[in-house]
């Protein structure tokens, strides 16, 4: 095993951010840190971040970074922690990182109300048709309100399957109940009375089960080899035609290709997506379709969780940098 964990800097901590953060978190970490900025926002290339693992004692990368093996095995010494920006942690190599020692941390909590009220309001904007209402206005095809308009489903009544219910998963719940929605829920382990209770939430040992008989399907779970493609051709083939699919946890969880085919067939009513396997492209066969709303990863885009992620991530490094376990370290047990 590496040896001590958290040894204090004597100096302060030489810091490269990968990406533009709000203004008041780069002039914070630029009066506590040694720190590069990534000024003009743009993705770093390979290159560019080996050049920066080679040389910082602490990386800040976020979701558009890859941090593979390879690129750890570019890290000089030096690279003792990866504050990540973000919650999600699947574009880094965790087994890489903790056999080289290095540290890593992510950005929970602050962001879980903001995701779970988009979760909602793809809920919402699928089944009722807002983007397709609101692309008519705006294209002048709409000549006025009729008895048979525009009509979509009711949500009110209608079972919402969630697969994943950690914090996100919970908070997309507890909204879900006050627009009436019965809760099912897949998770590895089943929920404390204390939770299930309040929710009135069903849960489903195995999630084949509950995809057949839920009307809305919400992913909320994180991405490991485990959920990846967790919605493929098969488990598909189990939703019910009318149910609906919504994912603004990470679009790898679906096999696209497989997805495009389920909505061609009409085997699935539609999608709300805000996250894609091979983002930022988007597969041709999702954009033409009146049954998906598209919205390109804005899950935590609120001014407000964005400033508090970026609060966090500057946590992590102070109290890493002073001899610390930072509040949140993703890998526990070094
Ligand atoms: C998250 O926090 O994981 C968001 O998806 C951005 O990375």
């Amino acid at each position: 095993m590496p040896g001590p964990r958290f040894t204090k800097f004597d100096h302060k901590p030489r810091v490269i951010v990968t990406r533009r953060l709000p203004e008041a978190v780069e002039t914070r970490m630029a009066e506590l840190f040694d720190v590069t900025l990534n000024l003009d926002d743009h993705p770093m290339s390979r290159a560019e971040l080996e050049a920066a693992v080679a040389e910082a004692e602490v990386l800040a990368p976020t979701v558009t970074d890859t941090i593979d093996a390879a690129l750890l095995a570019a890290a000089g010494p030096q690279l003792k922690l990866i504050a990540n920006f973000g919650v999600g942690v699947d574009h880094i190599d965790l087994a890489a990182a903790r056999a080289r020692g290095i540290t890593v941390t992510n950005t929970p909590g602050v962001l879980t109300d903001d995701t779970a009220d988009l979760v909602m309001a793809l809920i919402l904007a699928v089944p009722r048709r807002i983007a397709e209402g609101e692309r008519l206005i705006r294209e002048g095809a709409w000549s006025g309100w009729s008895p048979t308009g525009m009509l979509g489903h009711r949500i009110t009544g209608k079972r919402l399957g969630i697969v994943g219910m950690g914090r996100i998963g919970q908070a997309v719940a507890l909204r879900a109940r006050a627009f009436g929605l019965a809760i099912h829920y897949h998770n590895r382990n089943r929920l404390p009375k204390a939770i299930e209770g309040p929710l009135e939430a069903t849960w489903w040992p195995t999630l084949d089960a509950m995809l057949a008989r839920v009307d809305i399907v919400s992913l909320n779970c994180p991405e490991t080899p485990e959920t990846h493609h967790i919605i493929n051709a098969e488990r598909l083939r189990l939703m019910q035609r009318h149910a609906f699919l919504i994912n603004v946890a990470r679009g790898t969880l679906i096999d696209e290709a497989a997805l495009v085919e389920a909505l061609e067939a009409g085997r699935i009513a539609g999608a709300g997506l805000d996250v894609f396997e091979h983002e930022p492209a988007i597969h041709p066969g999702l954009l033409g379709r009146p049954d998906v709303v598209l919205l390109p990863h804005m899950g935590s885009a609120t001014f407000e969780a964005r400033q508090e992620m970026g609060e966090k991530v500057i946590t992590n490094i102070r109290v890493f940098a002073d001899g610390h376990r930072p509040p949140d370290q993703v890998l526990e047990d070094y």
